[in-house]
């Protein structure tokens, strides 16, 4: 039976994808640095990648058939925590890459990466393909670019595979406190598009098994799923019961014709990705569905704070809370302001000069 390494197996993605990869007949071993919400009966290996020894022993140890790097510091956290999103976006995958290449060279790698690659996108710009230029706009999107390139040079067979907004019923609410201004960050017309967590599983536990080598492919769900921040909002926050916070507590909406000041989320052409890794199963509504009938109790129980929780919004949002900040150009500008991001990293979206590739491609001989 092949062996697949997981990496972030006990994140909201990686934890659905073990049992993707299982499914398809491959034996599965789980790493991360915290084992809550890995199943029992999985293997579980405890590895930090930001540790380069830890990296090589345990590749050395597993000798995989496929790796999928499920493990990331996403956004917002990466704008609250940048050494740290540096360390595991780029570092943690320059060492897996290493120690495949030393010990799993004949493996296939899975790189889960993220729309953010793309950079800013208005409600006016065209449907993102796979191939269109990237010019990312804060430090997330220019990690995941980044470690996208140096894989690609790595000689290594591989794919990336860049996710939209994953949604999963059992985690709305994240639990980091970056996630809480961030809410109103993103300007209410901006193009979003969702993708149900066990679609994005399902996507990545096909590419494992497909192989697509040198591929960047595009999950998100169907076209349902692409729709404006406003609607999603609406959607989430009434199915939870909650009212939606008061417009005037979001980042108000830039100039709609042009891409600067836009967040980096867009809609995707997932339609070839579908055709190979055929993975869309739930609609925007289904899910919607779900999360209301999960919701039913606790809709009940907020339904009395709803006049209350307006007034909460608009002293949370960045915008009209006590701090209150005018809005900026671009949205990294107003990333740094509200998460404090380091002089450098605000300058250069990373604390370290744009990092060479620490791969060379292996000369092939004509
Ligand atoms: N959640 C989304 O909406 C979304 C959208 C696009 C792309 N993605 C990508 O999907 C992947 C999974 O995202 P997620 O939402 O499950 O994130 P998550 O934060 O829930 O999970 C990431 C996992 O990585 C682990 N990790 C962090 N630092 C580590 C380290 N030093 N060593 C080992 N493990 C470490 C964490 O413990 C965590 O379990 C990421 O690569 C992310 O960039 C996610």
């Amino acid at each position: 039976m092949p062996t697949a390494l997981l990496t972030g197996a006990a994140g909201k993605v990686g934890r659905y994808v073990i049992g993707a990869l299982g499914r398809r007949g491959l034996e599965v071993v789980a790493t991360d640095i915290r084992s809550d919400g890995i199943p029992l009966d999985a293997r579980f290996e405890h590895c930090d990648l930001t540790d380069a020894t830890a990296v090589t022993r345990l590749v050395s140890l597993v000798k995989p058939d496929v790796i999928v790097h499920c493990a990331a510091i996403v956004a917002p956290i990466s704008y609250a925590e940048p050494e740290l999103s540096e360390a595991v976006n780029l570092g943690g995958t320059e060492h897996l890459i290493e120690a495949a290449k030393k010990h799993a060279s004949d493996a296939f790698f899975v790189f889960v990466s993220s729309y953010a690659a793309f950079g800013p996108c208005g409600p006016a710009d065209p449907v993102r393909r796979a191939m269109d230029p990237c010019y990312p706009d804060d430090n997330y999107g220019l990690q995941k670019l980044t470690a996208e390139s140096w894989l690609q040079q790595s000689g290594l067979r591989q794919c990336s595979l860049r996710l939209g907004a994953v949604m999963d019923l059992q985690h709305m609410m994240p639990d980091h406190p970056a996630y809480r201004p961030f809410v109103f960050m993103v300007s209410l017309e901006q193009p979003e598009h969702g993708v149900d967590v066990r679609d994005a599983a399902r996507a990545i536990g096909s590419a494992a098994v497909v192989q697509p080598d040198g591929h960047v492919l595009l999950i998100g769900g169907d076209d349902s799923w692409k729709l404006p921040a406003r609607q999603l909002r609406r959607d989430v926050f009434g199915a939870m019961g909650l009212s939606a916070p008061p417009e005037k507590a979001f980042r108000p909406n830039p100039d709609p014709n042009g891409s600067d000041g836009w967040f980096y989320e867009c809609w995707m052409d997932a339609a070839s990705s579908e055709r190979l890794l055929s993975f869309q199963r739930v609609t925007h509504a289904g899910f919607m569905d779900e999360l209301r009938r999960r919701n039913r109790r606790q809709r009940i129980a907020l339904a009395p704070l709803r006049p209350f929780a307006s007034r909460a919004f608009a002293i949370a949002s960045p915008y009209t809370g006590r701090k209150a900040i005018e809005a900026a150009p671009t949205i990294w500008e107003d990333i740094c302001r509200v998460y404090d991001v380091p002089d450098d990293v605000a300058k250069n979206r990373s604390s370290i000069p744009p990092p060479p590739s620490p791969f060379e491609r292996p000369s092939t001989a004509v």
